[in-house]
């Protein structure tokens, strides 16, 4: 059943899915609106549809993750198994994101001073928790997936779940965010006293940081500061590094052969928001494949409007008064029940036509909520179904 909505004009996700141009789809979208079920979703219905496919997921759903084999978080793409019949292949991953950062510090750093950084209990603190790491280390991932696709022929496409952020401008956001606390004064002068280290010169500012590191040393205490400071002279060696690659991946998404996918619920403040991301894309120029709206409320009776439905459950309620049948009181809860279902149908259905109409050039989709979470194989295929209008 094709659940496509019948203003504005379709996404059609089967011909962006078959389409051999493209080789990444990025699912982003506010905190748990479905970006994991859609990105998992076309991950199996494209491998199942001849596609070689790796799916990178973040924190996926217990079971969920069970159901695509993802039991051990170790950062590598392993198969899925009862995926992949018609002709492709499902790889799927679960994203570890210290290990992501350990590896791009063991990238980029020698040896030895790899072996340092990773050590040291600041870097381990912040390398799981800096705001936007996560974004960061997906956004990374997702560059090396990319170029082990292009090195080793293993896929022709790469689908990318987002973190769960707040908002889905973080995802974007994140590089220039993790480049600007790399770059930014406190770091800076952190790493001041050893370079600036006997340098006559230096004197007057030296003064000024050796105030600014004693109350931090009270405040940290003397060994973590030492840390702090051997960390970020570290990690400031590897900054072009950093930079160098967020840029890269960064100009990745603006490529052809991606296609963002934004997800929204079908409320009001989620499609504002998916509107607010739809125009960042267009600013970045990052291609915008269309809007998914997940979790439609889907009615049995559609042509019965809530308010007919509640007017009938009044006459009834009225017309028997209070030792009527039982059968009178069942089809009286009945048509309750339809009338709050049809109500808010009637209601996301309204918020849908105000974003079209908005945004008339955004292809959108829409996929039922399911009377259950989406935990298995067997439920992607449903959503997928409804994505590919299948
Ligand atoms: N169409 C649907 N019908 C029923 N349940 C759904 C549907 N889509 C998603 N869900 C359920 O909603 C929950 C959230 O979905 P999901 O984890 O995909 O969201 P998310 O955007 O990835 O969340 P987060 O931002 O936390 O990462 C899950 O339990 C999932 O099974
Ligand atoms: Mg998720």
């Amino acid at each position: 059943m094709a659940a496509r909505t019948t203003t504005g004009h379709a996404l059609d996700v089967a011909a962006l899915l078959t389409d051999p141009a493209t080789r990444i789809v990025v699912c982003c979208g506010a905190g748990g609106v479905g970006k994991t079920t859609t990105a998992a979703a076309m991950g199996l219905w494209a491998a199942e549809h001849g596609r070689r496919v790796v799916v990178l997921t973040i924190d996926p759903a217990r079971r969920l993750a069970q159901s695509l084999g993802l039991t051990e978080l170790d950062n590598t793409p392993r198969p899925v198994e009862g995926a992949g019949a018609g002709g492709g292949s499902l790889d799927a991953m679960m994203l570890d994101m210290k290990r992501t950062f350990d590896e791009v510090v063991e990238q980029h750093a020698t040896p030895e001073k790899a072996a340092q950084i990773l050590a040291n209990p600041f870097y381990q603190a912040v390398s799981s928790s800096f705001a936007g790491t996560q974004e960061y280390m997906a956004m990374e991932k997702l560059g090396q997936l990319r170029a082990e696709a292009d090195r080793t022929g293993r896929w022709d496409l790469v689908v990318v779940d987002t973190p769960p952020s707040r908002s889905a401008l973080d995802f974007l956001d994140a590089p220039k965010r993790l480049g600007s606390f790399l770059d930014g004064r406190f770091i800076r002068l952190m790493t001041a006293p050893a370079k600036a280290g006997g340098r006559a010169g230096f004197k007057v500012f030296s003064v000024g940081v050796t105030m600014v590191t004693s109350t931090m040393s009270k405040l940290l205490g003397g060994q973590l500061l030492q840390d702090v400071q051997t960390f970020v002279a570290a990690l400031d060696t590897m900054f072009g590094g950093f930079r160098e690659r967020a840029d890269q991946t960064y100009a990745l998404l603006k490529n052809s052969e991606t296609a963002f996918v934004v997800v929204a619920a079908p409320e009001r403040d989620a499609l504002r928001e998916a509107s607010y991301f739809a125009g960042r894309l267009d600013e970045e120029h990052m291609p915008l494949a269309g809007l998914v709206v997940n979790r439609i409320q889907r009615v049995a009776a559609p042509s019965l409007r809530a308010s007919r439905a509640l007017a009938a459950a009044d006459q009834l309620a009225d017309a028997e008064g209070p030792d009527r049948s039982a059968t009178s009181a069942e089809t009286e809860g009945l048509l309750r029940l339809h009338a709050a279902l049809a109500e808010t149908a009637e209601r996301q259905e309204r918020q849908v036509s105000r974003f079209t109409a908005g945004h008339p050039g955004i292809p959108l989709v829409e996929v039922p909520a399911a009377a259950q979470d989406i935990h298995d194989l067997t439920g992607l295929r449903a959503v997928a179904a409804s994505l590919t209008g299948g």
